[in-house]
């Protein structure tokens, strides 16, 4: 890891300790996902390509675009080089580039505290971190929408579950509640498959 991961690793885990503190989650576990969460953001494109097919880590689209490896390549090895077997905390980590609909509450600090971590400078910043700290959902849907709009600047493949991810904070905000529960999302991704 380089100088630059690692001091933006250091700002991510300060960030969701303190994110997690506020919303009575679990800052320890926050501490630790944000800290790990780009372990494997290092490695070559073709090793995390190699990794993810060996082991059936990642989807069809996930193959297409390596940025994307990082996260689920980072939440195996995590568990198999370092032997961090807590499920909420690697669930952080696999789900941290694309968010997922019906993430958990840990999840979505891990999310958030990588996009306003204080190392992070880009106009609105400042204001995602006051809306964060009053509104986690809200905060979120800015953060995902900036991240959609710089993949499409980019001309980069955007991940589906993304878009699902934005759906789902938009209409759980519209219905006061989460439309898309873990368990069921993840029932329905086996059965089509
Ligand atoms: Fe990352
Ligand atoms: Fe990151």
């Amino acid at each position: 890891m380089d100088e630059e991961l690692f001091i933006h690793s250091l700002g991510v885990e300060e960030a969701a300790y303190n994110l997690a503190a506020l919303y009575g989650i679990d800052s320890q576990k926050a501490s630790l996902a944000g800290l790990l969460h780009d372990y494997a953001k290092g490695l070559p494109a073709k090793q995390l390509c190699r990794i993810a097919s060996e082991y059936n880590l990642a989807d069809d689209i996930s193959r297409q675009e390596p940025a994307l490896l990082h996260a689920p390549v980072g939440a195996w090895l995590l568990k198999h080089e370092l032997g961090i077997d807590d499920q909420e905390v690697l669930e952080a980590i696999r789900v941290h580039t694309t968010g997922f609909p019906g993430m958990s509450p840990l999840s979505k600090i891990v999310y958030l505290a990588d996009c306003l971590e204080p190392g992070r400078n880009y106009p609105g910043v400042k204001e995602l971190r006051a809306i964060a700290r009053r509104d986690l959902n809200q905060a979120l849907l800015i953060a995902v929408d900036r991240t959609i709009k710089h993949i499409i600047d980019r001309g980069k493949i955007i991940h589906p579950v993304s878009i699902l991810f934005r759906n789902s904070l938009i209409l759980s905000k519209k219905n006061n509640q989460e439309i898309y529960n873990h368990e069921v999302w993840n029932k329905k991704t086996k059965s089509s498959s």
